[in-house]
């Protein structure tokens, strides 16, 4: 939109009035005279003005630490503004980070329990950015935060949030509608504290069974996947496309992180090969064509390296050939690059080491980790806060200060456009009524239960029908209070139950360590001995069960012996139950192949999807209650 009539006004009387100004005060040379300032009230920060004006006026005031201070978006956490964290890594305080290091970019950890605080402590950071010299506002971002995912790295549980399944689960129930529905209620609460930002959503084809990551993803197919993002993108930006009432998304992470070696996730040195037995790059890059075409503003770069490609095996923002060449020449996109956290410096996590994620540029120093990465043509260095590097850089003549004009004008350019400067604050009373209202939760709870995907349903046990009081039930993995809450009987073993009801997480090998015990990877299967102690119960009762499938969990005796197996993709217990009693049906249908054995995992190419050997359910598969009377009803 242009205010072009508005504009020629306001530059005219600027002009007379810096006319007017320099015959009555001090000597101001003809180029002071051209640059129509007025500084109680600077262009920038006046919403008549174009934004390219604003950005251009503003720019021009900026000193290079000020500029610098844009390149670094990191993790802040909701202390006292000049307390530094503990724990976390070596942190600045965010007081430091605002007002020393010139930032204006965070994204907040930890779970939001409470709405109008999270809201009060935004503003104040808003206020201490409005006291810098040029007053630039914060823009806040966060990974997701409306699912179960309890993992520093990649997301947090919902808290007060409205609490939804995992985008796993949106894409199993392919409800285009849902998906848009869903993103407009987490724009509303993410609006409602100060969110501007969304470091989400992850668009990899979940190819390799094995990754860690696979429940943030929409599943291994890049049609759904595509189609399914794009109401995702619309409903982040809101009616008119990226606005003042838009969170922007990080669509992420390019090209597709999906091939993980061995499954391995790359946030570890032993997780940073992405391979291509296949030949199949090229579908991975499907999900962001559709997301740059519908107006995806930001992208970020995995952290993998490609092996056995045309492109250089060094890890994805350091790879001119990727960021410049394929994302933005190729594919065209103009907007926002910022890189994945930790590229340049090493730090600790929980007391143990976290090396920096330079894969395939192990060697270079902090000063030449940085050189490459905005050589490569990113923006912004995400989970870093070293401005001193890149004034060093540009001191030494490496980097130009004309580069770093192209990425801060990107990314001042985004806070115009999401009215920052217009509205940098948020009221904490209003966030405490729209988060988490009873409506929202209501419809994130509808698309638990909807999610659900019947994967076996012997002789019709599902919806338990016909129980009485005297019914018992043998229960592992969940409360028993849930049950007695609905008056039902809870015994403690198998052998006096008339059902035993079992919720397990897809099988994982645990994984030591504060951070990396976060991550389920390995085997998709349970040991001999689960294995074993699950089979005496499935052989003394009817028993169902439901498995929560942050990755495709490798099950075909629990299909076998079981007499009901439910896949939920992020439910609470009542979910459950109003599955496993009938007041909800199961809509969902597996967004990927569930495969039969290891054996068959290990044999899969990283990169090609639907390429599992005998799986025991095929992408898409998912039953129907049958109609109490008989009736039919199977999909
Ligand atoms: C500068 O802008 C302020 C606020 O709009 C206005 O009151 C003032 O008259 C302007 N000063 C000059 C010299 O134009
Ligand atoms: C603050 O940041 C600098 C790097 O810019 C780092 O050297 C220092 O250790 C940080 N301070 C603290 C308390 O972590
Ligand atoms: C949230 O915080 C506000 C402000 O501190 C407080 O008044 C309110 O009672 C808190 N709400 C809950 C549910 O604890
Ligand atoms: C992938 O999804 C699309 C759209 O939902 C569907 O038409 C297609 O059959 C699916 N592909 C496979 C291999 O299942
Ligand atoms: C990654 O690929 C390289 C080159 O093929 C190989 O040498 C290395 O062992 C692989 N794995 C890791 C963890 O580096
Ligand atoms: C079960 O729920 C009750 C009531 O909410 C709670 O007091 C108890 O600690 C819970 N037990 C477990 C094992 O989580
Ligand atoms: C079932 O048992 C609960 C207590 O567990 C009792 O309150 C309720 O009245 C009973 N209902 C019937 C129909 O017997
Ligand atoms: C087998 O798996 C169970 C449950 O997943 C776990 O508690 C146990 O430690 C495992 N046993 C071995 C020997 O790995």
């Amino acid at each position: 939109m242009r205010f072009v009539p508005v504009v020629l006004v306001s530059i005219a009387t600027l002009v007379s009035q810096a006319l007017a100004l320099s015959t009555t005060r001090d000597g101001s040379t003809p180029i002071r005279l051209l640059s129509r300032r007025n500084e109680s009230h600077p262009i920038y920060k006046d919403a008549s003005y174009c934004i390219d004006e604003r950005v251009d006026d503003l720019l021009s005031r900026m000193t290079l630490e000020e500029k610098v201070g844009q390149l670094f978006q990191t993790m802040i956490t909701p202390l006292p503004l000049d307390q530094e964290p503990s724990g976390v890594s070596a942190l600045n305080s965010s007081g430091t980070m605002i007002g020393k290091k010139h930032m204006t970019h965070f994204n907040l950890l930890g779970d939001i329990t409470n709405a109008t605080e999270t809201a009060q402590f935004m503003n104040r950071l808003q206020e201490r950015a409005l006291q810098t010299r040029l007053g630039i506002p914060i823009t806040m971002s966060t990974d997701p935060r409306h699912a179960f995912t309890e993992n520093a790295g990649t997301g947090f549980s919902s808290g007060v949030f409205s609490q939804w399944p995992e985008t796993i689960g949106l894409a199993a129930l392919r409800d285009p509608a849902m998906v848009r529905k869903f993103a407009e209620v987490a724009r509303e609460e993410y609006l409602a504290v100060g969110f501007r930002m969304a470091l989400h959503p992850q668009v990899d084809l979940s190819t390799e069974p094995r990754w860690a990551r696979i429940s943030g993803t929409w599943g291994e197919n890049s049609t759904l996947t595509s189609d399914l993002i794009v109401e995702y993108i619309k409903g982040f930006q809101g009616k008119n496309g990226l606005g003042p009432q838009s969170v922007k998304t990080v669509v992420k992470h390019f090209p597709g992180s999906g091939p993980v070696q061995d499954g391995e996730d790359s946030h570890f040195v032993y997780g940073k090969n992405l391979t291509y037995p296949g030949r199949n790059f090229e579908e991975h890059l499907k999900p962001f064509k559709a997301a740059i075409a519908a107006g995806a503003t930001g992208v970020m770069p995995a952290y993998s390296r490609p092996i056995g490609t045309k492109y250089e095996p060094v890890a994805f923002s350091f790879n001119k050939q990727i960021v410049t060449d394929l994302l933005r020449g190729e594919l065209g996109f103009d907007g926002i690059v910022v890189t994945d956290w930790g590229l340049v410096t090493d730090t600790t996590f929980g007391g143990d080491p976290f090396p920096a994620r330079a894969w395939g540029v192990e060697d270079l120093s902090e000063l030449e980790r940085v050189t490459r990465i905005i050589e490569a043509g990113c923006d912004q260095f995400g989970g870093e806060e070293r401005p001193e590097l890149i004034l060093q850089l540009v001191q030494e003549g490496i980097v130009s200060e004309e580069r770093l004009d192209v990425s801060v004008r990107r990314l001042l350019k985004e806070k115009f456009v999401l009215g920052l400067f217009e509205n940098p604050f948020v009221d904490p009373e209003v966030a405490g009524r729209i988060v988490g209202n009873e409506y929202f939760v209501r419809l994130g709870r509808e698309a638990q239960r909807r999610s659900y995907t019947l994967l076996s349903n012997e002789k019709d046990i599902l919806p338990l029908r016909h129980i009485t009081n005297g019914t018992k039930f043998y229960i592992e993995g969940f409360n028993a209070t849930f049950m007695t809450e609905r008056n039902y009987q809870v015994v403690d073993t198998p052998g006096a139950a008339d059902y035993a009801l079992l919720r397990y997480d897809a099988p994982y090998e645990p994984r030591p360590g504060a951070f990396e015990s976060s991550f389920h990877a390995g085997s998709l299967e349970f040991n001999q001995t689960e294995k074993d102690r699950q089979s005496r119960i499935y052989s003394t009762v009817p028993t169902i069960v439901d498995m929560a499938m942050a990755r495709p969990a490798v099950i075909p005796e629990i299909v076998d012996q079981a007499n009901a197996v439910l896949a939920n993709f992020g439910s609470d217990s009542r979910a459950f139950l109003d599955i496993v009693f009938g007041i909800s049906a199961p809509e969902g249908r597996l967004p990927y192949d569930l495969p039969g054995s290891m054996v068959a995992v290990e044999a899969q190419m990283e990169d090609v999807p639907f390429d599992t050997r005998s799986p025991v359910f095929k992408f898409g598969h998912g039953l129907s209650y049958a109609s109490p009377c008989g009736d039919g009803g199977r999909r």
